[in-house]
């Protein structure tokens, strides 16, 4: 449980909202949590047919909590935030996504694993992993050059150049960019209500037939990217870059 997600789950759709927008949202190891079970328990529950993932109508997520990668890094393929990756990377029923505003880090690595994205004109995609003196994660140095090609990949990873809501759809990384707010939410909505009328059955083997061979090797990398991850959060570039973001001036890498 967490107070930062509300949970919903209402004809056959179960909706997840981040919520927690003094921090625009930012994934606490709660928060993680969480999503994990929530997605976990609907893998054997008939009564939901779609899960939509969204934040609020101005903000997805600002990725992991800063400050818990400074004071609580993640550890372990046990801690929350690989239990919801796996849980989303895994999952047998449909995941979409709704995003507003800033979808930053995990943010935009957990669109990878869903099957629709809407995003809204405002929309601003962004991994800053190398910004941050840390790598990709969520098996996105395996999944986005598989999306996007090399060039493109290596745009959005290496400089951590930001996407537009329009550009993502222009790119593959996302469906539809709709009128920031309520519409981003709402055709997300719709989808799952019109994913809600398929049959389960056929809709369930389609998914697993579109990610096979994916899966696995998405699983793999990410546990390969999370053990980088861990030793480099706990380096000096990272605590750089992380203790600029908290004291809110330029990281500089000069002497590094
Ligand atoms: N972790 C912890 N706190 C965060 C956060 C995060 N990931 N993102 C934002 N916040 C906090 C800010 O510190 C600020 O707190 P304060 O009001 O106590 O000073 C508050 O949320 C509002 O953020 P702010 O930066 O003022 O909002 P903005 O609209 O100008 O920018 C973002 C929004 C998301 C673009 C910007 O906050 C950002 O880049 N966040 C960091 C994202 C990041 O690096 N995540 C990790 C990726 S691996």
């Amino acid at each position: 449980m967490s107070e930062h997600l509300l949970i919903e789950q209402s004809a056959g759709i179960l909706t997840l909202t981040m919520n927690r927008p003094d921090k625009k949202n930012a994934l606490t190891q709660n928060m993680y949590g969480a999503m994990a079970d929530a997605i976990s328990a609907a893998q054997d529950d008939s009564a939901v047919r779609a899960i939509v993932i969204q934040g609020s109508t101005s903000c997805f997520t600002s990725g992991n909590d800063v400050g818990d990668f400074i004071n609580s890094p993640r550890s372990g393929t046990d801690s929350p935030v690989y239990r919801f990756l796996r849980a989303i990377c895994n999952a047998e029923k449909p995941l979409i996504a709704a995003v507003n505003g800033p979808a930053v880090g995990i943010g935009t690595t957990m669109l990878l694993h869903c099957d629709l994205v809407y995003v809204a004109d405002n929309a601003r995609l962004k991994m800053p992993f190398v910004n941050l003196g840390l790598c990709p994660e969520a098996g996105s140095s395996f999944l986005l050059p598989r999306l996007l090609g090399h060039l493109r990949a290596a745009e959005l990873l290496l400089l951590g150049e930001e996407v537009s809501g329009q550009r993502a759809t222009e790119i593959g990384l996302a469906n539809q960019a709709l009128p920031t707010g309520e519409a981003v939410l709402q055709a997300a909505r719709q989808a799952a209500v019109r994913l809600t009328e398929q049959p389960p059955g056929s809709l369930k083997l389609t998914k697993q037939l579109i990610k096979e061979g994916v899966t696995q090797v998405a699983e793999q990398t990410m546990d390969a990217e999370g053990a980088h991850f861990t030793k480099l959060l706990a380096g000096p570039e990272a605590r750089e870059a992380l203790t600029a973001f908290m004291e809110k001036r330029k990281a500089v890498f000069a002497n590094h």
